[in-house]
Order: C-alpha cells, then sequence, then structure tokens
C-alpha cells in the first residue's frame, strides 16, 4: 500500500503545530525530506516510509530538535552532523564566523569547540591555517572529527581534551570561543528543545559570566603579539563581558551585532606593549 504524500505532509504540519511547534511547517518538510531520501518530489509513501514519518513526527511533537532526529544542521557554509552530544549550531553563531574570518590569522583555538562549526568553518574559509578545537567533552569531539571530513579539512585541525586553556600549551593568532552563558536562573524558562541538548553546553550553573572570567583572564598567556580573542555572548551580556576585557588589558574591545542587531560578538586585540604579556 502506498500512501499519499502531499496528504501526508498537510497531517504532519497539522500534529505539529497543534504539539507547539513553532517551527511546524518547516519541520513536517524536513521530515519528509529525510523519509523520501534522493526520490522526487511527492512520490507517494511506502508503508515503511509512512511508518517512519510518522515516528519522526512524535518525536519532534515531544521538540526533540528537528536537528537531533535528521542528524544534520545547516551552518556557514556546509550541513555539519549533530548528535545529543553537541549543542545544536545556531544561526546567531554565525556572526563570530563572519566577524573572525575578517581577520588575518595562520593559527586559531576554538575553546568549547562542540561539533567544532566555528573552527571549521573558519578553516575552510582560511585556506592555509591551521586550527585546535578543544573541549571538556570526548563525546563531542568525536562529532567534531567526523565534521572535519565534511568540511574538508581534517588535515589542518587538531583535537584535543581540555579545561578551557588547561592543556593548550601554546600561543595562537587568534582564539574564538562561545562558552556556555545562560544563567542559571533562566534555564527553567527556556524552550523545551534545550532539554534535549548537553547542559555543559547550556549554562555555567551561575551567572553565566564565569567562563567568559576565565577565558579572558587565561587568554592573553596563549595570544602572540596582536592575536585576538572573540567571543560569542548573550544579547544582555555586552557590558560585563566588555568590562572583562578591559580588566585583561584588551584593546580595541568590539561589540558587533547579530543580523538582528542584537549584541552577539565582543572581540578585542591583546597589545604587546600590555604590562602583563
Ligand atoms: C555553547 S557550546 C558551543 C559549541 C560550539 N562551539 C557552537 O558554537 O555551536 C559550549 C561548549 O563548551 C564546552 N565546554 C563546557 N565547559 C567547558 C570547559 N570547562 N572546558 C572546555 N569546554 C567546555 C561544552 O561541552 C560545549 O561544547
Amino acid at each position: 500500500m502506498t500512501h499519499d504524500a502531499k496528504t501526508a505532509l498537510h497531517k504532519a504540519r497539522q500534529h505539529l503545530a497543534l504539539a507547539g511547534s513553532p517551527s511546524a511547517a518547516r519541520d513536517a518538510s524536513a521530515l519528509m525530506d529525510k523519509v523520501q531520501g534522493d526520490a522526487p518530489p511527492w512520490t507517494p509513501l511506502s508503508d515503511v516510509q509512512m511508518a517512519q514519518l510518522d515516528g519522526y513526527i512524535q518525536r519532534r511533537a515531544r521538540r526533540e530538535p528537528i536537528s537531533h532526529i535528521v542528524g544534520k544542521r545547516a551552518f556557514w557554509m556546509h550541513d555539519f552532523e549533530v548528535s545529543p552530544d553537541v549543542l545544536d549550531p545556531r544561526p546567531e553563531t554565525e556572526t563570530l564566523v563572519d566577524v573572525a574570518r575578517q581577520q588575518p590569522f595562520d593559527t586559531v583555538l576554538d575553546l568549547g569547540t562542540g561539533s567544532g562549526c566555528i573552527l571549521l568553518s573558519l578553516l575552510y574559509e582560511h585556506r592555509d591555517a591551521r586550527g585546535l578545537g578543544v573541549d571538556l567533552s570526548a563525546a563531542a569531539l568525536d562529532v567534531a572529527r567526523r565534521n572535519a571530513q565534511i568540511v574538508g579539512v581534517s588535515d589542518r585541525v587538531t583535537w584535543r581534551v581540555s579545561d578551557w586553556f588547561g592543556d593548550v600549551g601554546t600561543r595562537f593568532d587568534l582564539i574564538v570561543s562561545n562558552p556556555p552563558y545562560i544563567a542559571e536562573d533562566e534555564m527553567p524558562g527556556l524552550a523545551p528543545e534545550l532539554g534535549f541538548e548537553p547542559r555543559m553546553a547550556l549554562t555555567d550553573g551561575a551567572d553565566g559570566l564565569t567562563n567568559y572570567r576565565i577565558l579572558t583572564r587565561d587568554a592573553p598567556r596563549h595570544l602572540r603579539h596582536g592575536g585576538r580573542l572573540m567571543v560569542e555572548i548573550g544579547a544582555t551580556q555586552a557590558a560585563p563581558v566588555t568590562a572583562l576585557f578591559q580588566k585583561a588589558g584588551f584593546q580595541q574591545i568590539t561589540v558587533h551585532p547579530d543580523l538582528d542587531g542584537r549584541d552577539r560578538v565582543i572581540s578585542g586585540v591583546f597589545s604587546p606593549q600590555t604590562d602583563s604579556f
């Protein structure tokens, strides 16, 4: 028996909208694409495909992120593998890639690399650069390693389990990071989808600024003369994180907006005349 694809898609949209999905139409199309693979659009679904689609819809109705169900997320120029071991790459994080790629660098360190989406996109843009990606999660680095193959930069990237700079031990032209920055008391109000992501990728369990204190304090010991630190921030964190950059001696401190006009990235240059260098 076969099932009409348009009817199935329509029912999927309705089901997801009723379940409260904020992107029901887009989600239903993505799940249909996953079931149909390379088949021409609107090819009737077999019983097996229909059962698969129903299963995916049930998972999405429980608000599991669509990227976990389809196993990938489009970010910058590639489709990245995504699993429950890594943060689902967010569109606003492309702001960090966009700002960082405009700087000259031969070496780049990504702290809390997760899926590797930031580091790998930067290595894709800078074809002669080399990078180190670190994360406290070994499982995340396994995903990042596979993503390096997808992007085609495996020969220029190294991965290491490290508690921030703990096992880094050298200097870089550029340091980037999107650290966990959600404050503990904001966690209960978040969208249900975030409950499927690693807690250690989301929050510092405190005021949201703990990791910026560590990164700004320790980055100068890992930057070359004139090197840059660039971090993603939450939309309300520009003032306190700017103060941390100032305290650590960074210069040319700049707040960069995302495409929605919200403060999203802070960058600073660590210059040679700074005392603590
Ligand atoms: C917000 S996620 C960012 C992931 C990825 N860079 C992105 O932008 O999609 C933060 C990452 O920091 C990692 N992390 C958390 N605490 C860490 C620590 N103490 N040292 C290194 N990485 C850590 C988490 O495992 C997670 O992968």
